[in-house]
């Protein structure tokens, strides 16, 4: 079916497949299969279209009958082990991260994502705007990760992830990099890198002549692991939500005073 286009500068507009996501209700794939069987409809009428546009605030969606309601928000912070994928469902039938939290109740989705071999902290939530924040890369939401590498990592090498090293999709940001220890044969790194890119931390390392042999991201943001158990969850507080928000926020309100030369505010305004 051919898209059609929204109408112009209205945010409350959005695909009907869309709708169910943004409410919590289902993933795309179940709001298509859903409206594909014609159980949805539009203001009393069936819509078999998931490209057609719904107006947010005045159009009435049901579901078998049922009118849709925004879910409650629910954010969970998850310790995934190694051997999980961040996605739905596999063709392969591995464990997904879904395998970790059935519990939850809500339909929730992965922020960002996690290689299969990486551990540590995924955000889970039913919350599309915070998810679209924390993954915007222009927002720099930073995230630390513990690494052994394959190797001793010299100072100078350390020094080259600090300044962003040259990779295939360019260069990356400059990093923190800490060292933590070196054992006889490996180095041990704690980094704090701004954005997300493809196995970036892993890239990284092969570009200073290392490697990564085990990954764990240990922070997002200002929420760290603390003693989560591997492999369990729990809900983040309305604080950690506010902070992880505000934390989205602030680098692109550092950035628009930047390009307005203006000196961050330490008082409030009078
Ligand atoms: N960087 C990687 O290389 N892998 C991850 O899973 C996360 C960051």
């Amino acid at each position: 079916m051919a898209k059609q286009t929204p109408p112009p500068g209205d945010k409350q507009i959005k695909t009907l497949e869309r709708v169910f996501s943004k409410a919590g209700a289902g993933s795309r794939t179940d709001a298509r299969s859903w409206i594909g069987a014609g159980r949805v409809r539009v203001n009393g009428k069936m819509v078999r279209n998931p490209d057609h546009w719904v107006d947010l605030e005045n159009d009435r969606v049901t579901l078998d009958g049922k009118p849709l309601r925004a879910a409650s928000k629910t954010y969970v912070l998850l310790y995934k082990p190694k051997g999980y994928l961040t996605t739905y469902r596999d063709p392969e039938g591995r464990p997904t991260v879904y395998d970790l939290v059935p519990e939850v109740g809500a339909w929730i989705s992965p922020v960002g994502r996690l290689d299969l071999d990486t551990s540590g902290l995924l955000i889970m939530t039913n919350d599309t705007d915070f998810t679209e924040r924390l993954t915007n890369p222009d927002h720099q939401v930073p995230k630390t990760y513990q690494i052994k590498a394959s190797t001793l990592v010299s100072d100078a090498q350390i020094e080259r992830l600090r300044q962003g090293v040259d990779l295939a999709d360019g260069m990356t940001r400059p990093a923190v990099v800490t060292r933590l220890r070196d054992s006889e044969k490996y180095t041990f790194l704690e980094m704090t890198i701004t954005e997300g890119r493809n196995r970036q931390v892993r890239r990284m390392l092969e570009a200073v002549e290392s490697k990564v042999l085990k990954l764990v991201r240990v922070a997002i943001g200002p929420i760290r692991i603390g003693d989560l158990p591997i492999g369990t969850w729990r809900h983040l507080t309305p604080e950690e939500v506010h902070a992880l928000r505000g934390r989205a926020a602030s680098k692109v309100i550092a950035d628009r005073r930047h390009a307005r030369h203006e000196e961050p505010r330490s008082e409030p305004r009078p």
